[in-house]
């Protein structure tokens, strides 16, 4: 079933009020406080939408988060059944240090069309490319970078990669380094991290690393209406994620996964500024208005736009 355009706008709303939520607690040093904020308020209003929803990326499971966990129902209970995939604060530190790049995000699809996993680390990489074979989650940085190169007709030197900045990623950015690519370190937020190679102006041509496997999710739905490529390779660490993944469903817990695998169909992607980033500009109060800026995407109906909405407070 394609997913209709009354769920668009009934989206941006969503992500709109938990990011005027959290926007509340922008600064004020508690990131958990903030994130409550928004995950209080999406539940608010995901609750209000004619539809029998189900979280199937969330805060994590029943007995970590009492709300908007993995397998909460949500909604009507009349209307389409859909999966729903969310971020109420992605880059918690960001809201809690009034930095830049703090986001709400929600992501839906028709049921059993979103990946489901429990919260574990992600290998991930994204690229604004159609074809396989030119970037793969497999092949070494210097094959990557070699075959972007010829790819998009730039030098090393001329294409930027980005990537959270970690000591886990040390290997990594010493050998970007090395081939002379531009680097974006990011300290926090790899769903926009992930995005920034959808359109030329963000300047990234290549993301890579590790960050967490919802991100990874929520970022693969927007990435799928920009035709880019993505692919994921979830990381269990602790035998506890490595049963509960099992027991979700997962049968190759070592499986090299493409965006189709992750999103199966139609889906709709919004992203809503806390604080300004580089995808999208924070929550303005203004009066008794507020203005918010949100990156929406819809596979099926080709919508990929920033909307900038002016909401009664
Ligand atoms: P939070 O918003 O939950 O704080 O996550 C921020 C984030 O930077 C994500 O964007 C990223 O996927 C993950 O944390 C990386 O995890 P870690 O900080 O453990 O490297």
């Amino acid at each position: 079933m394609l997913l209709d355009n009354k769920l668009e706008q009934l989206l941006i709303n969503v992500s709109n009020k938990a990011a005027l939520s959290s926007f509340y607690l922008v600064g004020k040093k508690d990131k958990n406080l903030a994130d409550k904020a928004a995950v209080d308020a999406m539940r608010v209003e995901l609750n209000k939408i004619d539809m029998k929803g189900e979280i199937v990326i969330g805060e994590g499971e029943l007995d970590e988060a009492p709300m908007l966990y993995i397998g909460e129902k949500l909604g009507s209970m009349n209307g389409p059944e859909l999966d729903i995939a969310v971020d109420p604060l992605e880059g918690t530190n960001f809201a809690a240090n009034n930095l830049p790049g703090a986001l709400s995000v929600i992501a839906i699809a028709n049921k059993n069309d979103l990946f489901k996993a429990p919260e574990t680390y992600m290998n991930k990489i994204s690229a604004n490319v159609s074809e396989a074979g030119v970037v793969d989650l497999d092949y070494s940085v210097k094959k990557n970078i070699s075959n972007l190169s010829e790819y998009k007709n730039k030098k090393p030197e001329d294409l930027t990669a980005c990537i959270l900045d970690r000591p886990r990623h040390k290997n990594i950015i010493n050998e970007l380094d090395k081939l002379g690519v531009n680097l974006k370190l990011i300290t926090d937020g790899d769903v926009s991290g992930a995005l920034l190679v959808s359109d030329e102006k963000y300047g990234v041509d290549l993301f890579l690393g590790i960050g967490g496997g919802p991100e990874g999710v929520l970022a693969a739905s927007a990435l799928d209406a920009f035709n880019c490529k993505f692919q994921g390779r979830f990381l269990f660490e602790k035998e506890k994620d490595k049963q509960r993944a099992l027991m979700m469903g997962v049968k190759d817990l070592n499986k090299k996964y493409n965006l189709k695998d992750i999103v199966s169909g139609d889906s709709i992607f919004c992203a809503t500024g806390v604080t300004s980033g580089d995808l999208v500009s924070g929550i303005k109060l203004n009066n008794d208005e507020f203005i918010s800026e949100t990156l929406i995407t819809h596979k099926s109906s080709g919508l990929k736009r920033i909307i900038k909405t002016v909401q009664k407070i």
